[in-house]
């Protein structure tokens, strides 16, 4: 296969990649990381060529403040993202932490759905409305580059939401989120949404819209990338997925799904895609968060065959059940697992591999017994082969 996916296609139009990994992700009840933890993460996202990197929460701990800080001040080439309520204490702390960045950004956030309005901020729309404001007014004193989010978006009444976004826009947000934070949304639906606002509100060219999904539904990612179809042009995600309860839109699967699938989404990310599965590695070691076995892109299984059937398509030509190379995506090879699945070509493609060349009446006698023990046993492993060999010379010279 001609592995045109590991650097950003020419004339795809540009998506901004904003990490949440270390907020969103490190949220996630037993995902805590620590600071040198931290500081590794952010160091591989700024490599692999994350735009923004939402390092923390400063007002959360000293630790979230601290960590930020460094963050800020280490980072090269992306953009720092420190999170606040509409608070002036949470956007003052978040200035303080980003001014150490190059590029530092203060992310401000109020819900501004009817449920959470009312029950859980106890304020009017009206109310909310100034917050948004103050709080962007604020925070575009301590930086040109300021980020407003309707936390609950998706379940906004719609009139108020494109009040909300005029307005902040008005006050200096240079980007608006418009999160489904509870991954209740739908892609038709959250496609519609972003064409909607962007319609209906008069200054929206003026700011870069940006999708923020959960996987409440398992539609995260499929949700981020019709937001990005109805104009919006940043995707909030995280590695592995990891997030809030089910989790956020997985960066590997959207950054590979725009590569992949660029036929059918004209947008590219500038993510070098070979430092993915390396991405995956030091997040889950980082938070203990294990990656499932079968997880798009990044899933030890994800280039892993063991039906005879899929082998001895594999044996015959890779793109028969492989969309992409491993190798786009950090994996050093395709892996054809020897189990009881596994057909007559495989085990002879695996002995050959190995350096041992047999006849075809013993290929016939060691794939019975190869059989046999992989009935016993899951995975077929090289020692095990190596002892059917052993066993077979011994046969031959009884
Ligand atoms: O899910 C959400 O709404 C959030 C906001 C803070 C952006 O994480
Ligand atoms: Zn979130």
């Amino acid at each position: 296969m001609t592995d045109t996916t590991t650097h950003p296609r020419a004339g795809a139009d540009r998506v901004i990649i904003f990490d949440t990994t270390l907020r969103d992700g490190e949220q996630c009840p037993g995902a805590t990381m620590t600071f040198e933890e931290k500081m590794a993460v952010a160091d591989l996202l700024d490599t692999m060529g994350v735009d923004v990197i939402e390092a923390g929460y400063p007002a959360a701990s000293n630790g979230d403040f601290e960590a930020v800080a460094e963050i800020a001040r280490r980072t090269k080439r992306a953009v720092v993202a420190g999170l606040a309520r509409t608070a002036s204490g949470d956007i003052d702390r978040a200035g303080e932490a980003v001014r150490f960045a190059k590029r530092g950004r203060i992310h401000t956030f109020v819900s501004t759905s009817p449920v959470h309005m009312k029950y859980k901020l106890q304020k009017t729309p009206e109310q909310v409305l100034e917050m948004s404001v103050a709080a962007v007014t604020r925070a575009r004193g301590f930086v040109d580059d300021v980020e407003w989010s309707a936390e609950d978006g998706t379940r906004t009444e719609i009139d108020f939401l494109c009040r909300c976004v005029e307005a902040v826009i008005k006050a200096g947000a240079t980007t608006v989120n418009i999160p489904d934070t509870v991954g209740y949304t739908t892609p038709d639906e959250y496609r519609a949404l972003f064409r909607t606002v962007r319609e209906r509100v008069p200054n929206s060219d003026k700011a870069v819209f940006s999708v923020h999904c959960h996987n409440d539904l398992g539609m995260a990612v499929a949700n981020s990338l019709a937001g990005v179809e109805g104009g919006a042009r940043q995707i909030e995600c995280t590695i592995n997925g990891i997030g809030e309860r089910a989790g956020n839109a997985a960066l590997e699967e959207i950054v590979m799904a725009m590569r992949v699938r660029g036929d059918v989404y004209p947008y590219d990310s500038g993510i070098e895609s070979a430092m993915l599965t390396r991405a995956s590695k030091v997040v889950a070691s980082a938070t203990s968060f294990p990656v499932q076995y079968n997880k798009a892109i990044v899933g030890r299984n994800a280039f892993a065959h063991e039906s005879g059937i899929h082998q001895d398509g594999m044996l015959k030509h890779t793109q028969t059940y492989e969309i992409m190379t491993p190798a786009s995506v950090g994996v050093a090879k395709t892996s054809l697992v020897l189990g009881k699945h596994s057909g007559r070509a495989a085990f002879r493609s695996r002995l050959e591999e190995m350096g041992h060349k047999v006849s075809d009446n013993q290929l016939q006698d060691m794939f019975v017994r190869f059989k046999e023990l992989a009935d016993r046993k899951k995975t077929v492993y090289d020692e095990d082969i190596e002892a059917l060999v052993d066993e077979n010379v011994a046969h031959l010279h009884d």
